[in-house]
């Protein structure tokens, strides 16, 4: 069990000897005859006070602008970031093991979670290169001489997911740091832990005040530092209402930046002509890759009428093929779910489709033990149930059967998301017709594939309800940064 009682803030891991947040694994023990999840280590419960303490490094750091870290040069700032990489890579094995056990992923997923974050700052700082190349470049325009100068915002509030509490809360953080602003940041509810291997590579890296971590509940720690005003940017990836809860905190909204991944109802939809084997197989790692824990993964399939039998059989065929079990087994592709209360949430959302008229169609589909819950096929889903509208984040999958592709469109043109969708088709000009429908209601279409954020380079957005500000390794940079003009005339 890890007992955590170190907190960052000005540069000295201070401890914390107040009450401590438990941290129960989804991952299941046997005792006896019977599985039990277990109590892993605990966390700080900090106050408003200590979250202050956090908040008032960050804006001495930063200095209105004058401070060191803004104010370093960018060969300086990336120096810092290339030295916490090495030591983050050191820590590999022990962010691996603590992503297993904290938020169920697979060791290979957990693996790549890691590596893909150590490939995402190695991106960042190249990315910064050009960036910096050529913002230093001098403009001449109708008798004006100017410069353009990317500066930093000040202080950042940064809040990643527990679905990739390393990867999605890096990949806000880090630019963050790297274009000169100072950061408070407030790890994952759930994947918590695994930041503690981290700490020391975090203090020895950056200035004192730059990078300041803080834990405990959200409306204790981060609502104080929202109402105190002095929080310049929020990153957050999570909840629509969560983001909400505390943005309205601050008493000055105009003033606040955010930087926000939020809930998607992502469609795919396939038409009578699809290669059926390949939608399929990109449906179901679209939608239970993780379990469904991704903000990206496909969350209703609307499959026409003509093909959706066939689709069905084989799509059932294929989740017998994944192997339920700890995230160390060997093969396994099913796992248990962290967030406590999930599977009953599941469980709900799946009674309630069946009330008007929905079945699950697959084998043990829906059956639960413990943080477990079996994948449910849910057949045939309408505009009356929950689950059509409702991000079930888990592993329920909604199939809607469709006649007239009209209907697609008009489920995406309604829905408050807006993150992305898959079309399956081989026909050329019908599925023109509805990339044209949906060319202006979500962030990414995807064609004959699954919805997924990476490559990381390409531009990660969404629209409605679902983003605020667009995520990418270059888009970070300048979301995370502002144009200064510098300009005389010439004439
Ligand atoms: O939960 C949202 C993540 O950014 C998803 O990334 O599509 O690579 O799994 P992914």
């Amino acid at each position: 069990s890890i007992e955590q009682r170190e907190y960052l803030i000005n540069g000295e891991l201070k401890i914390w000897t107040g009450s401590q947040n438990p941290v129960l694994s989804p991952v299941f023990v046997k005792e006896g005859d019977a599985y039990k999840q277990k109590i892993i280590g605990s966390t700080p419960l900090l106050t408003s006070k200590e979250s202050l303490e956090a908040l008032d490094a960050a804006v001495k750091a930063y200095d209105m602008g004058h401070g060191l870290w803004p104010t370093l040069s960018v060969t300086s700032r990336i120096e810092h970031v290339e030295k916490f990489l090495t030591a983050m890579k050191a820590k590999r094995a022990e962010v691996v093991k603590l992503l297993m056990w904290e938020i169920g992923k697979t060791l290979k997923d957990s693996e790549k979670e890691f590596d893909r974050t150590c490939d995402y700052l190695v991106d960042t700082i190249k990315a910064l290169k050009d960036l910096d190349r050529n913002s230093a470049k001098l403009v001449e325009e109708q008798g004006f001489m100017a410069q353009i100068r990317r500066v930093p915002f000040g202080v950042a509030l940064c809040m990643g997911p527990y679905n990739y509490p390393l990867n999605e809360t890096f990949t806000t953080l880090f630019p963050a740091l790297i274009m000169g602003n100072t950061v408070v940041f407030k790890p994952a509810k759930y994947g918590v832990l695994l930041i503690k291997p981290l700490l020391e590579a975090f203090r020895d890296s950056f200035p004192a005040g730059v990078i300041n971590i803080i834990y405990g509940k959200g409306r204790e720690t981060v609502g104080a530092l929202m109402e105190s005003g002095k929080i310049d940017v929020f990153a957050f990836i999570g909840t629509n209402r969560g983001a909400n809860d505390l943005k309205k905190l601050h008493p000055k909204p105009h003033r606040l930046k955010s930087i926000l991944g939020l809930d998607a109802k992502n469609p795919a939809i396939v038409l009578p002509d699809a290669d059926l084997d390949n939608a399929v197989a990109e449906c179901i790692t679209g939608s239970l890759s993780f379990n469904g824990q991704r903000c990206t993964a496909l969350k209703i399939l609307y499959v026409h009428k003509d093909i959706v039998k066939p689709f069905i059989e084989k799509f059932k065929a294929e989740i017998k093929k994944l192997k339920p079990g700890m995230p160390w087994d060997a093969g396994v592709g099913l796992t248990p779910l962290p967030e406590p209360g999930k599977v009953e949430f599941l469980r709900d959302l799946v009674e309630d489709a069946k009330k008007y008229g929905a079945e699950v169609v697959n084998e043990n589909g829906g059956e639960y033990l413990n943080s477990f819950y079996y994948p449910a096929v849910v057949y045939p889903v309408n505009d009356k149930m929950k689950l059509y509208y409702e991000e079930q984040f888990g592993p329920v999958i909604p199939i809607v059967p469709f006649d007239n592709d009209d209907e697609a469109i008009r489920y995406v043109v309604n829905s408050n998301f807006g993150q992305q969708v898959s079309i399956f088709g081989t026909d050329s000009k019908r599925v023109a017709r509805l990339m044209d429908a949906f060319v202006n209601q979500v962030g990414r279409i995807n064609l004959n594939t699954q919805s997924q954020r990476g490559p990381d380079t390409f531009p990660f957005n969404g629209r409605k309800d679902s983003a605020e500000g667009t995520l990418s390794v270059a888009d970070a940079l300048r979301v995370f940064s502002i144009r200064t003009l510098v300009a005389t005339k010439t004439t």
